[in-house]
This record gives structure tokens, sequence and C-alpha cells, in this order.
């Protein structure tokens, strides 16, 4: 049994806890010959680093990658590449109070319940430091698919406040540090965070990602559904409670007229006047841009006292104490990028397998 490794052609396995050594990965089914060095995945995590902005944890890692194997004279070889990132700035004493308290709302309870035994330094492998080598896969994932596919991600709720659609700037995303692309929404996020982070709370987010580009026919009936496996990928994420797929939970409260994406032929070439769909039909891509939504919740360690018991079955009251990020949300953007990305190479090579390119 392996529930570390998800993908079957391109097949990701994580290892590492947040105050071990080190964090890494291991790529299997990475075509060959593809160009790969460390500055093709250094700034996919430079992005996700923490400890940039007052909006997230001031843990300082470098998140600094190296390549282990799988690449020789820079490319590809076809053999597994194997990711490595050194923990730097490992503090174990900030969560002396938590190893045998559960932070509600963290994975501390369910761990303890299910293995009996949990690294509790900084949540183990429960923590999120691990959606660092997802990051790292993402880049290489994005190789495989190539430069004609473009997968972006942005925060687009924050808390109670939304985007208005009519402003949505992808220029502005990687201009400001909570990856906001409403220049309108971007002070109003800002004001309301340092207010949440000040009081020691947190808050919750909706993240879009959107990737376009995408050939049609990725994806297969039944239990290989695309939808089906970007809902798997980033359900997976720490901290994820919800996936939609193009309308999504909307879609509900449309009718039939409303929701269907009307199709016609163009120059020879299908055109479909809305995307509804989200660029999926059958479980297999259209063609159209594949949009893909997640909310995240509230980071559970804050600073006010939350009813609690002990590993001895005692009760307490936990507040969390450490370095967290008051809104989750905003480095989960590149997660999100990333996971979309390795599940698309792994449609990708499937596809190739089965029919052909
Ligand atoms: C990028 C990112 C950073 C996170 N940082 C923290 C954190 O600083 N503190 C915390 O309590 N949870 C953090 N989380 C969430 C926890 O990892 C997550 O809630 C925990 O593993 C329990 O899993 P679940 O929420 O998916 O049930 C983070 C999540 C993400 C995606």
């Amino acid at each position: 049994m392996s529930y570390n490794t998800f993908g079957h052609m391109f097949r990701v396995t994580t290892w590492g806890e947040s105050h071990g050594p080190a964090i890494g990965c291991v790529i299997d089914g990475c075509p060959p010959r593809i160009p790969l060095d460390v500055s093709d995945i250094q700034p996919w995590l430079d992005r996700r680093r923490p400890g940039q902005s007052k909006f997230t944890t001031q843990r300082q890692e470098a998140d600094q990658v190296e390549i282990l194997s799988g690449v020789f004279e820079g490319q590809t070889t076809g053999t597994p590449i194997s990711l490595l990132i050194r923990n730097t700035d490992q503090r174990s004493r900030d969560y002396g109070d938590i190893a045998t308290r559960y932070r509600p709302g963290h994975a501390d309870v369910a761990y303890d319940t299910k293995y009996g035994i949990r690294d509790y330094r900084g949540g183990g492998r429960s923590s999120a430091r691990e959606t660092a080598m997802r990051v790292a896969a993402g880049a290489v994932a994005r190789k495989v698919l190539g430069a004609g596919v473009r997968i972006r991600g942005a925060m687009v709720q924050v808390g109670p406040h939304g985007i208005d659609r009519a402003q949505l700037d992808w220029d502005l995303v990687n201009a400001n540090p909570l990856f906001c692309p409403d220049a309108q929404a971007l002070p109003v996020w800002e004001d309301y965070l340092a207010d949440i982070r000040k009081k020691g709370s947190s808050i919750g987010a909706v993240i879009e990602v959107v990737a376009e580009g995408v050939p049609p026919g990725l994806g297969a009936p039944i239990y290989g559904k695309l939808d089906s496996d970007l809902a798997m990928a980033l359900m997976s994420i720490n901290a994820v409670k919800g996936v939609e797929i193009g309308e999504g939970f909307a879609a509900a409260s449309l009718t039939g007229e409303e929701n269907a994406d009307p199709m016609r032929m163009e120059d020879g070439r299908l055109r479909f006047a809305s995307n509804h769909a989200g660029g999926v039909l059958g479980g297999i891509s259209t063609g159209q841009p594949l949009v893909a939504r997640f909310a995240v919740k509230p980071t559970s360690s804050i600073l006010t006292p939350v009813p609690s018991v002990t590993r001895e079955g005692e009760n307490v009251d936990v507040m969390t104490k450490g370095r967290h990020d008051p809104c989750v949300g905003i480095r989960a953007v590149p997660v999100g990028e990333a996971m979309i990305a390795c599940v698309l190479a792994d449609h990708l090579l499937r596809h190739r397998g089965q029919v052909g390119s």
C-alpha cells in the first residue's frame, strides 16, 4: 500500500516531515530528453516560499531545491527524478506545547488515533511543508506539458471579500503578495488580513486555477475522468474543504438552457460560446480552458484558546503559538497550480499511451 504517491504515468511520491532534516519527492515516468535544471523549478518554489510578506508565516526557509537523479547533461533521462529540499529553519521548541495537546482543526488527534504515534514537530507529515515538493513536481510537469499549456492561479475570495470578475487582471496576480487579480479588492484584503493577523486569528479563502491550451481528449470515461482526478488532487492539499469544476455548485441553480455551452463550427473549427463545463465533458477535456476552484479553511493554529483534549484524555484549552499563516489560502495558490500541472501531465502521457499523440 502506498499513500504517498499519486498519478499513473507521471507518478509523484513525496516524503519527509516539517522538522526532519529534509523533504523530497521522486517523479517516476517523466519522458526522457526534456531539458531540465534547477532554474526550471526554483522560481515556482520561490512563489510558495514562507516568510515573504507579513501575511504569511515568518518561518524562513530558503526552499533551495537539489536534483539528485534522473537528469544528465541538462536533460531528463527517463529514470526517476529525485528532488530534495533541506529544512533549515526548524524550531521544534515552538511545538513542545502541542506534543500531547491536540490542536483543534489540525490532524493531531486523527494521526494519533490511527497510528498511535506522530511527529508533532510542526505537524510532521501533516504540515503543509510537504506541499513544497508538490510545487517542485509541478514545475517538472509543466515542462512535460510544454509552453503551449498555461496554468495560472489566483485567490478570488478572502473571508467574505470576493473579487469583481469584471476587474480580473491576471497580470496583477504575481505583482502582489496575496495573488489577488483585482486592483480594487487588493487594499480591502490587505486591511482585512492585517486585522485578522493582529487578532491572532485566521480566515479561509477560495482559489481559482485556470489551465489554457489543454489539448482536447485528456481524461477517460468512468474511473479515469479528468475532473475526478483534478478534484482528488486539489482535495489532497492541506486545509482544502471544497472543489468545484466550471460552474461547480452554482450549476445547481441554473436551467439546462443557461448551463449548456452552445457549439458551432467556425472556419472549420469547433467553437463553444461559453464554458460552464469548465473545460471537461464526460471526464474528457474539450480544449476549452480548464477552470477549477477550491476552498481553503482558516488556519487551525490560532492564538485564541479553543477547548480540546490531551493524549491522556484530559480536557484542556489549546492556543497555538509558533509561526503560522493567517490565511493559508495565499500559499495554496502555487500548490493548486502545481497539482493541476501534475494531473494534466499524467493524463497527457496516459492519453499518448492509449491513443497516440
Ligand atoms: C500552504 C499551506 C500552509 C499551511 N500552514 C499552516 C499553518 O501555518 N498552521 C496550521 O495550523 N495549518 C496550516 N495549514 C493547514 C494544515 O496543514 C492542515 O489544516 C492540516 O494538515 C489538517 O489537514 P486538513 O485541514 O486537510 O484536514 C497550511 C495549509 C497550506 C495549504
